[in-house]
C-alpha cells in the first residue's frame, strides 16, 4: 500500500454504505440509463464494492447474468447478502487480473474503482480481454480533479487548512487523470474504440451536520481513513473548522452535489 493510500480502508460494508454507498446508489442508474446497453446479456462488474452498480443493474439492465468481483471479502459478503438474485454471483476478485476465460462476457462495468486500482491501463486491458468481440465496456469515477464531489472537497479544504500532510492525501491531489479527456484517453489506449464520455451529477443532501459528519468518523474510505487516523483534539478541530464553513438551508441541511465522470466504448 503506498503511502497515500494508506487511509483507502476498504472493509467495513456498513460503514462504506454510509460514507459513500449511499451516494453511489444514487449514481449508479444515472450511468445505466447512459450506458444503454440491452436486455438478456451477460455482465462482468469490476470492484462491486457492497453492491450499489450490481443493485441497479439488477433492478434495471435485465442481465442474463451477472458475474460481480471485488478485493475486499467483507464487501462481497455484504453485496452477497444485500442483492441475493439467481441471475447475480458475487466473489473476490482483482481488476487487475480477472479468473475469467478472454472473450466471456457481453458487458463489464466498473463504478468508482478505477482510480483505485494501481495499474490502471492492466485493469481496462483485463476488462477488453474478458469482453466479447463488440462487447461494451463502461466505468466512472468521481470528478475528483475538478472539485466536483463537494462533500469530499470540503472535507479535505479543512482538513488541509490544519493539516499540511492533508493535502498530500486528497483524492484531487492523487487522482488528477479524473478528467473526461483522461479517462477517454485510457479507454483508447486500451483498445477500445467509440469511446464516449458523459457527466453524471446527483445532489448530496445531508439532514444536518451530523448526518455530514458521522460517516467521517467510521473510517471507510480515503478521508474517513484520514479522519479516525487523527488525535481525538485535532479530530475536534476538524470538526469545529467544518460546522463552521459550511453553508446551511434554514432547516439546517446541507445541500450539496457530486458529478462522476463516465466512459464508454466497445471491445475490439
Ligand atoms: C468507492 S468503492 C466503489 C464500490 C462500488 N462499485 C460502488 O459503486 O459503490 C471502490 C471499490 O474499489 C475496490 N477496489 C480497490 N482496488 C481494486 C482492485 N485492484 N480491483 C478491483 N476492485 C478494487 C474496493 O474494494 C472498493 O470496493
Amino acid at each position: 500500500m503506498s503511502d497515500q493510500s494508506r487511509h483507502d480502508a476498504w472493509a467495513e460494508g456498513e460503514n462504506y454504505d454510509a460514507y459513500m454507498g449511499r451516494w453511489s446508489r444514487q449514481i449508479a442508474p444515472g450511468f445505466l440509463d447512459w450506458f444503454d446497453a440491452p436486455p438478456g446479456l451477460d455482465w462482468l462488474e469490476v470492484g462491486c464494492g457492497t453492491g450499489a452498480l450490481s443493485g441497479a443493474i439488477l433492478a434495471k439492465a435485465a442481465p442474463r447474468s451477472l458475474q460481480a468481483i471485488d478485493p475486499s471479502a467483507g464487501f462481497v459478503a455484504r453485496a452477497r447478502e444485500t442483492h441475493a438474485d439467481a441471475r447475480a454471483d458475487f466473489t473476490v476478485g482483482d481488476a487487475r487480473a480477472l479468473a475469467l476465460p478472454d472473450a466471456s462476457r457481453d458487458v463489464i462495468v466498473s463504478g468508482l474503482v478505477l482510480n483505485f486500482v494501481p495499474d490502471r491501463p492492466g485493469a481496462l486491458a483485463e476488462m477488453a480481454r474478458v469482453a466479447r468481440p463488440e462487447g461494451r465496456i463502461g466505468f466512472y469515477v468521481w470528478d475528483y480533479p475538478g472539485g466536483g464531489v463537494e462533500f469530499m472537497r470540503a472535507f479535505w479544504t479543512a482538513a488541509a487548512a490544519l493539516d499540511p500532510e492533508a493535502r498530500t492525501l486528497s483524492e484531487d491531489v492523487r487522482f488528477p487523470f479524473c478528467t473526461p479527456e483522461a479517462l477517454a484517453s485510457l479507454a483508447r489506449e486500451a483498445g477500445l474504440a467509440a469511446v464516449e464520455s458523459a457527466e453524471i451529477t446527483v445532489s448530496t443532501v445531508f439532514r444536518d451536520f451530523e448526518d455530514f459528519w458521522t460517516p467521517f468518523t467510521l473510517g471507510t474510505g480515503p478521508a474517513p481513513g484520514y479522519c479516525v487516523g487523527l488525535a481525538p483534539a485535532a479530530r475536534a478541530r476538524l470538526r469545529e473548522r467544518l460546522e463552521a464553513d459550511l453553508p446551511r438551508q434554514a432547516d439546517g441541511s446541507i445541500h450539496l452535489a457530486a458529478r462522476a465522470w463516465a466512459i464508454r466504448g466497445r471491445a475490439s
